[in-house]
């Protein structure tokens, strides 16, 4: 993994938590128990959960647990960490996959479900999410997943709309398809009360390690998070 040459400055590797899981079915269920139980938390302490979903296919089986346990959906409020400028229902957008695995086989009021509007156009959609974001005061759990690059949600290494201030970015020439797309912006990932990354397969031990050493990649730079691994993902020595 080759450290973005602008990026000198080293990040301290400081999870909150790490936990390395036996496989990417005992993750999903951990991640899925600890949904359910910060979401408990934040109803009984303030009356609402807000929970931005996490994109890709790592957090599918995570969802599909987490339908099974028992959460007040009707004081839950979904949101998305990112999303791909697809036309709605399109198989590769990310709310489609969260439809599949969990919002469509739980009790949430419509409502309550604020899906990005990608099939619009980055910028579009993106001040519209930023305005609507607005009404919400802070995310209580991002759900982030990491890319083989070092990207989360679509914030991408050395790509712009990483380094904007606004709470919702448009994103242009994402490496991984499809170009555009929408995310909420660092500074939004990293005022949420809580993250949690979800990280499987060996494909990311590469990302993984770079995190690890410190390497300043977005996935890095969210602030302080639970980084829930599997054995496939773990790099041998660190
Ligand atoms: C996306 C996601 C992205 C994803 C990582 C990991 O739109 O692709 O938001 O950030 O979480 O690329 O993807 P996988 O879980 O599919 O490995």
């Amino acid at each position: 993994m080759r450290e973005p040459e602008n990026e000198t400055r080293k990040m301290v590797f400081q999870p909150a938590q790490l936990v390395i899981h036996e496989n990417d079915a005992a993750l999903a269920t951990c991640v899925a128990e600890r949904v359910a139980d910060l979401a408990a938390q934040a109803i009984a302490t303030r009356g609402e959960f807000r929970l931005a979903l996490a994109g890709g296919e790592t957090p599918r089986r995570c969802y599909e647990q987490l339908r099974n346990l028992p959460v007040n959906w009707a004081r839950v409020q979904v949101f998305f960490c990112d999303e791909r400028c697809l036309p709605r229902g399109d198989k590769q957008r990310n709310d489609t996959m969260a439809f599949s695995a969990l919002l469509d086989h739980v009790a949430i009021p419509s409502a309550n479900i604020h899906t990005i509007a990608a099939e619009y156009g980055a910028f579009d959609a993106a001040r519209n999410y930023a305005m609507l974001l607005n009404d919400y005061a802070q995310l209580d759990l991002v759900l982030l997943g990491l890319g083989e690059d070092g990207h989360t949600a679509s914030l991408f290494p050395e790509n712009p709309a990483t380094e904007l201030n606004d709470a919702v970015v448009a994103v242009f020439d994402a490496p991984k398809p499809p170009p555009q797309r929408v995310s909420l912006g660092l500074h939004t990932l990293q005022q949420a009360r809580h993250r949690i990354f979800l990280v499987t397969g060996a494909g990311k031990h590469a990302a993984l390690q770079a995190v690890i050493d410190g390497a300043s990649l977005p996935a890095a730079r969210v602030g302080l998070s639970e980084w829930h691994v599997d054995r496939a993902a773990m790099p041998e020595v660190c």
